[in-house]
């Protein structure tokens, strides 16, 4: 095959054929019916090849051009405390590595952070940080009011973690809109050897569904390749995601960080991620899906290369310069010396050579969602 040696945002730029495979079938069934047996995932996510990841690439790629155009939305990232009380085996910023130096941005920094996003054009902000307690229900319902009463446009995502429901719902009452807090796997076992046993998969799994019967738009996502998934895993993850049904997913290869447990294991593969991606736009056509950092971090058009899979997000950070390099849950991560503005004119650049452009639109996703703010 010589295709691998070819620039692959030219290959993912053309038509594909459709490869006569048990895998193929399996691609169209979902773009039709969008949901899959557990005997179906396993079979093509163990049984696909370059063809055929292609194929269902072309399919994404179409799917999303139908529901959103050639816009992909911008969510403003702010990593606001790198501070985190969990110790999952994977996370770069876990509570037991010693190596890093710990920041936490005060309120007026963090509203400082979503001003600049606004100015930037911007109408999403995520607001991110580690398990970090000193957050607590009060202080985090005082910014998200800070903020929606200085910015009554801005979505508001928050990212902080597994809490209680009604701190949850404090949230929500206070102004957020949006929750993201990924799964990273949905194989009870496999959770196990990812996380202490403090950490309990049922919890996460729960508090997604409490957050999507909030109101939440909600995100929910795995990494692709951390160590000990098999496509048995992988899987288990399109089970859960095909009955939570959640607004958002975000997906990305493992990638490893030297200061954790799996500092010597193998980073995911950036072809099963992509055909991750592309299996996510098909089983859900509207949901919104993030061309993650992991993803340029593995490769150097891996954001490109995701959009051209079926990805329609892009998420520059907005966190300042001086606490970027501290955020590092995984070595090498990119854009850690840039300023907003260069990530800005960085990322409309790329978008611009594959022939897309940064929406001007909130990227609001209401489906699914039962209970209306
Ligand atoms: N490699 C890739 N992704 C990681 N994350 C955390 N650590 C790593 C890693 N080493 C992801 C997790 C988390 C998100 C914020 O970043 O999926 O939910
Ligand atoms: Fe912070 Fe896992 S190490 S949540």
């Amino acid at each position: 095959m010589t295709v691998q040696t070819l620039d692959p945002l030219a290959v993912l730029n053309q038509d594909a054929t459709r490869p006569a495979t048990e895998a193929a079938n399996l691609i169209d069934r979902l773009s039709r019916e969008h949901w899959l047996s557990r005997e179906m995932w396993v079979k093509v996510l163990s049984g696909f090849v370059l063809e055929d990841r292609l194929y269902a690439a072309m399919l994404a790629r179409r799917t999303a051009r139908k529901q959103f155009g050639n816009g992909i939305y911008m969510r403003a990232l702010i990593e606001f405390s790198n501070i985190c009380k969990n110790n999952c085996y994977y996370c770069g910023i876990r509570a037991g590595n010693l190596e890093v130096a710990r920041y936490r941005l005060d309120q007026e920094e963090i509203v400082a952070a979503a001003r600049q996003a606004d100015t930037l054009g911007y109408r999403t902000i995520v607001l991110q940080s580690g398990d970090d307690p000193h957050y607590t229900r009060d202080l985090l319902v005082s910014i998200v009011k800070a903020i929606r009463a200085e910015l009554p446009e801005m979505a508001m995502t928050l990212s902080v973690g597994e809490r209680p429901r009604e701190v949850y719902e404090a949230f929500f009452r206070a102004g957020a809109d949006r929750y993201l807090l990924r799964q990273e796997t949905s194989s009870p076992l496999h959770y196990t050897k990812l996380h202490p046993v403090r950490m309990s998969m049922h919890t996460r799994h729960a508090a997604l569904h409490d957050l999507k019967e909030i109101g939440y738009q909600t995100g929910a996502g795995f990494m692709v390749g951390s160590p000990g998934q098999r496509p048995e895993e992988l899987a288990e993850d399109y089970l859960f995601i095909q009955d939570l049904r959640p607004q958002m997913i975000g997906v990305g290869p493992f990638l490893p960080h030297h200061a954790t447990p799996f500092k010597d294991e193998p980073p995911g593969s950036l072809d099963l991620t992509l055909f991750c991606l592309s299996l996510l736009r098909l089983l859900d056509p509207a949901v919104n899906l993030p061309a993650t950092t992991a993803m340029g971090t593995i490769h150097p058009t891996g954001r490109e290369q995701a959009i051209l899979s079926g990805a329609n997000v892009l998420m520059p950070n907005l966190t300042p310069t001086a606490n970027r390099p501290l955020y590092t849950l995984y070595d090498n991560k990119i854009c850690l010396d840039d300023d907003a503005d260069t990530c800005q004119g960085c990322l409309s650049g790329r978008l611009r050579n594959i022939g897309y452009e940064m929406s001007a639109s909130r990227g609001d996703n209401y489906a699914n969602i039962t209970v209306m703010k």
